[in-house]
């Protein structure tokens, strides 16, 4: 079985066989009630919700306003640092990552736009010493995220970036080279944001930080990096049409997705793999394995949310996947039309052997590699869902992400969690407090 919705198609039978025909029906009719919860707003942490529509709701003023603040900044930083941690900067990371040129750094010429870095999403001692070491050499400027506006990671990171900031500019005009990311009236960002008079954007009380990358906490770096927020926007605003129209897992991929993971778990897979043939996907990986596991890792219960780009790991990871413990299932993550043309040249000699693909694009032939990979994997009792999505570009990005969203929220509640609370994350905290004598 398999939907397609605005460009995003899911396909689950080489997945669903490893269940009973009775059980997928069970888990479709629990996504089904999952989903009018979450459209009801009945379900638990429902005043979360704001998510739902931030595609829909957004307004041309505020679109406006990161526009002209990501040229701002651009036209005065060769480097900008984007402070922040976990949903604060992973949906930028994934988007700006998924779309740039993986050798931009090596462009330094022909470089338009200023390249984006990223610091405050660890407490590394050697990381922060050498960011600042090679900023000194540059100009730049820094975008710092948090909701909360007290996490100690990026209050840490912006302290260091501010004190560098205040040496090398002065005060005021390192003032007009940080932009503020935060709660719109609370936290200790939001005050010093209020006292150094930084040009500030709001995340809405009712979106969590792993749910934030359409609000300016996705959207400013993102357009900083020089790509289309426009279009972003309009992609996850159309899937947000849709799926919100459609309420069988029949036609809602997100439901069908929800389901067929949730059937995989009762079924014994307590580990869902999202793995790409394509390493410019990478983080995204990184923060659908976010999402999904601080949404619904909680009360005991829960899918772990790991990742793997192959084929690269199909020589690490891909033996344990082949043969090891049978506890996982694959979810492949596959972008139909590559960016750029390459294709495997003629030689004459042929001594590498390698005549027989003479003249196929190498997407063909990772085409073929993610194809029978699916077939091997299945066939050593691993089950497969299916994603894909036409190109890596802004609109189907914005769609793939609101659809992950969307699916994380209608599986959480099939778990029976609350989708939009992490109590899990403050036990480190409380130590690593006490350990600091704070
Ligand atoms: O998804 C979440 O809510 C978290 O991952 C937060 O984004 C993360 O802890 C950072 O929080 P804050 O933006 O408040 O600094």
């Amino acid at each position: 079985m398999e939907n397609t919705l605005n460009h995003i198609r899911v396909g689950v039978e080489n997945a669903v066989p490893f269940a009973g025909a009775d059980e997928f029906e069970a888990a479709k009719s629990n996504a089904v009630k999952a989903y009018n919860e979450l459209l009801n707003v009945s379900g638990a942490g429902n005043d979360f919700l704001g998510w739902l529509d931030l595609p829909s709701d957004i307004s041309k003023n505020l679109i406006g306003e990161i526009e002209e603040t990501a040229y701002y900044l651009r036209r005065k930083s060769d480097v900008i640092v984007v402070v922040g941690i976990g949903g604060s900067y992973l949906g930028s990371r994934a988007v700006i990552e998924a779309l740039q040129d993986s050798f931009k750094f090596l462009h330094k010429k022909k470089r338009r736009y200023p390249m984006i870095v990223f610091a405050g999403q660890n407490i590394s001692e050697d990381y922060h010493a050498e960011l600042i070491d090679a900023l000194d050499r540059l100009k730049y400027s820094v975008i710092v995220i948090s909701k909360s506006g007290t996490t100690t990671e990026p209050a840490i990171a912006f302290r260091l970036l501010r004190a560098n900031l205040i040496k090398k500019y002065g005060h005021e005009v390192a003032a007009s080279r940080i932009v503020a990311v935060t709660d719109g009236s609370k936290g200790a960002l939001k005050s010093l944001a209020d006292k150094e008079r930084y040009r500030t954007f709001v995340i809405p009380d009712d979106v969590g930080g792993r749910y934030s990358v359409l609000s300016p906490a996705g959207l400013l770096p993102i357009a900083c990096a020089g790509f289309d927020i426009k279009q972003f926007i309009k992609g996850a605003e159309e899937m947000e049409t849709a799926l919100r129209g459609h309420d069988k897992p029949e036609d809602n991929p997100a439901m069908l997705y929800a389901a067929t993971r949730n059937l995989l778990y009762q079924n014994g897979k307590a580990i869902e793999m999202l793995v790409s043939f394509n390493p410019s996907l990478a983080y995204f990986i990184e923060w659908w394995k976010q999402l999904f596991g601080e949404s619904e890792g909680k009360e005991n219960k829960g899918i772990f949310p790991a990742g793997a780009v192959y084929s690269t790991d199909l020589h690490s990871l891909g033996q344990f996947v082949q043969e090891g413990a049978r506890n996982l299932f694959e979810t492949f993550l596959w972008i139909e039309k590559p960016k750029k043309n390459l294709s495997v040249p003629m030689e004459k000699s042929n001594q590498d052997g390698l005549d027989y693909i003479a003249g196929k694009n190498l997407n063909y032939v990772n085409e073929k590699a993610m194809l029978g990979t699916i077939k091997a994997h299945k066939d050593g009792g691993v089950p497969c869902i299916t994603i894909s999505a036409p190109e890596l570009r802004e609109k189907y990005l914005g769609a793939l992400m609101y659809f992950f969203e969307f699916s994380c929220a209608i599986s959480a509640y099939m778990l029976g969690v609350n989708p939009f609370n992490q109590p899990g994350v403050e036990a480190y905290k409380k130590n690593m407090f006490n350990l600091l004598g704070k």
